[in-house]
Formats: structure tokens, sequence, C-alpha cells
């Protein structure tokens, strides 16, 4: 088993994250999959230089907020130096029409905790991502703070969007549903999102991200006028808990009779994010319980009684680094240490034995996606 700390495998995390260095100061995910900049991708990425003491994490936010328009948005892909690639898909060149969760709080938070210096001028576009995400998205029935794609959660196919595709669950179905999905996005005279005509949904993942994101940017003493915010959806967070299935509910179809309609009941490794912000021990223990989500390399992330349960499939079922990551974080913030431990070992493993893949069978580590994936360099973190 690795030890926290591990030289080797913390030479490789190095290795990988110089690898996929470039120029305009960022790492693409992938060289070959991913070959652009992702707005949380980066945000993980300046965590694992900062824990390796290196000044490119600071530069690697930086260029990520370098795009942020002025009301605050923050576009979830810049393409950088091939502007025009995905010109015809968003409508635009450089950068995509949204967003994604906004891990530039924890990031700048990670940054100074391990001593670099972020300047003012970061943290006050880190304040207006937030801000931008709070007070301008229209808000949906429950009061949450909706997105507007299944990629600004992050978690592209997830069966919690299942309600919304039309065919089958491979990958091409659900990119013609993702392009349908950007087509109805409703635009505001910023030019950012403000609506869509088909998906309008009030992630908890999504949302618990956001509150401790703006958490992490008030533990730098900055963004006071947002905490008010911040409690109050945190508390809106709180009644979206199901104590039947032990999940938290998106604000979205909630018809639990009928199939494809119960999508915001999944249960699914990111709808236990709102851990990070409402410490629920029976919650927690899901993701070590092997009848659960629980698996030697990290959480599942469907929950293994979900008929869709399928871990070698992108988003049905296989454990992700960055998630494994964010819910260790939120049982060492909650106070248990043995299953941050447990959840902590499960990521070096996998990391390990998938050689730093996208993400990979929860029980055994083999490895899917794409490989090397430089989120993988977080195990280093925990
Ligand atoms: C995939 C993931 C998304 C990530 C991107 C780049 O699309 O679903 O979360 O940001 O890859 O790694």
């Amino acid at each position: 088993m690795l030890s926290p700390n591990d030289p080797t495998l913390r030479r490789r995390a190095a290795a990988v994250l110089d690898a996929a260095w470039r120029e305009e100061g960022f790492c693409v995910p992938n060289q070959e999959t991913y070959p652009f900049q992702w707005l949380w991708d980066s945000c993980f990425h300046a965590v694992a230089w900062a824990e390796l003491g290196d000044e490119r994490g600071v530069a690697e936010l930086e260029s990520l907020l370098a795009h942020q328009d002025a009301s605050g948005f923050v576009p979830h892909l810049t393409h950088w130096a091939d502007p025009e690639r995905h010109r015809t898909f968003w409508g635009q060149s450089m950068l995509s029409t949204i967003t994604q969760p906004p891990m530039f709080g924890h990031a700048a938070a990670e940054l100074v905790r391990r001593g670099h210096d972020v300047d003012e001028s970061t943290l006050e576009r880190v304040e207006r991502g937030l801000r931008h995400l709070l007070v301008d998205r229209p808000r949906t029935p429950a009061g949450l703070v909706p997105i507007f794609h299944p990629w600004e959660s992050g978690c592209d196919d997830s069966p919690r969007w299942d309600h919304w595709r039309r065919d089958d669950a491979s990958v091409a179905a659900w990119r013609v549903t993702k392009g349908r999905l950007v087509d109805a996005l409703v635009v505001g005279p910023e030019g950012v999102p403000i609506g869509s005509s088909e998906f309008v949904v009030g992630s908890v993942g999504f949302n618990a991200l956001l509150v401790w994101n703006v958490r992490e940017l008030r533990s730098l003493g900055v963004g006071d006028e947002l905490t008010s915010l911040e409690s109050e959806l945190s508390e809106l967070l709180a009644d979206r808990w199901d104590p039947e299935r032990l999940t938290w509910i998106d604000d979205g179809p909630t018809d639990r009779g009928s199939g494809a309609a119960t999508s915001a009941f999944v249960r699914t490794a990111d709808s236990l994010l709102p851990l990070l912000v409402d410490h629920r021990p029976e919650a927690l223990s899901q993701l070590v319980d092997d009848r659960a989500f629980g698996g030697e390399a990290g959480p599942s992330g469907v929950h293994r009684d979900e008929p869709m349960f399928d871990p070698g499939t992108y988003w049905r079922g296989g454990a992700w680094p960055q998630l494994t990551y964010l819910l260790q974080r939120a049982a060492r913030e909650g106070g248990d240490a043995q299953v941050a431990d447990r959840l902590a070992a499960c990521l070096r493993f996998g990391v390990d034995e998938s050689d730093f893949a996208e993400y990979w069978d929860p029980s055994t580590g083999e490895g899917f996606g794409a490989c090397p994936q430089t989120w993988s360099a977080l195990a280093i973190c925990v």
C-alpha cells in the first residue's frame, strides 16, 4: 500500500503535469483527448502544483481566469492555440458558452495555505466568478443555483441527466443530446448563459461545490458580502436530503414513479458532494461500504444497486479521482479521520493501479478513458 508522500507517486505526478504544461500557463488534461484548458481541471492542477511547491499553480489559476468576462462568468473551456476548433459548435471562437463547478475558490485557498502568493486582482476575479453564479443566475423553484447544461456539472454523462437523453447511453448518443442542449441555451445581453429552453437543474453537487468554494475564499478573508448568500444556499441544500434513498436530490424532474423521469433521485457520488457543507455520517459511510459506493480503488460514481451501474462506461459507475479527492476532503473536514484516511488510500491505489487514468474500476483500479489524465495528480494531495 502506498503511503502519503510516497516519493515515487510524487515524481510520477510531477512528470504527468510537466508533460501536459502549455506555455500559455496551463495543463491540458490529456494531450490527445483533451488538448485545451478546462475550468475545474485547471483548479485541480493548481492544487497539485501547490502541493509540489511549484509556482505554476498560481500561473494556472491566472490563465484560467484570464478570459473571465465583465459579469464574472468563467467559460468551462478555453481553446488557446486552436481558437477556431469548436467555433461552429459554440457559435463563437476560443471559449465555450457554459461553465463548470467553480473550483477556483478552493484552488486559491490551497495555494495560499501552501505558501504561494495569490495577488489581489486574482482573488477579486475569484470573488466575481462566485458572485456571478450566486447573483446573476435566476434561481430554480427550490431556490438553488441552476446549471443549464449537463457539462456544467463536470459529470458529463451522469445518469442524473438521463431524463434529457432521447437515445441509448452510448457516448455517441450523449454527444447528440449535448449538442441539442447547447442549442437550447438562452444567452443574455452580456453573452453569458442565463437559461435554457430545455435543461434547468438545481444540481445538488454543483450547489455544494459553489457553497464550499465561497467558504474557501472566505477563509482568506475575501468575499465577505457573499456570506449571507452562501448560508442561505446551504440551508436550501440541506432540505434536499432524502433519508430514504440516502442521497441529496436535485431540483429537477422528480417523478418517483416512472423510469427515466427519476433522474434527480439516481444515487451518484457527485450527489453526495453536499457532504462538504453538511456532515451527515449516514451519507459518508456509504462511500466506504462495498454494498453501496465503496471499492478498493475509491467510491463508484454510481451506487452499485442502481440498474445502470456500469463501472467501465464513461460516467456510469467508474471511480473518478477528482470526486474521491473532494469526498475525502469532506470526510476530513467533517472530522471523520478514519473514512478520510481510507478514501485517501483508495485514491492512491486507484491512481497507481490505473497508471494515472481519467477514471477506473472502483473495485480493481483497472484504468478507463484518457491516460495519463492530469487530475490523477490529486493523489499526492490527500
Ligand atoms: C470530461 C469530464 C469533465 C472534464 C473534461 C476534461 O469531459 O467529464 O469533467 O472537465 O473531461 O478533463
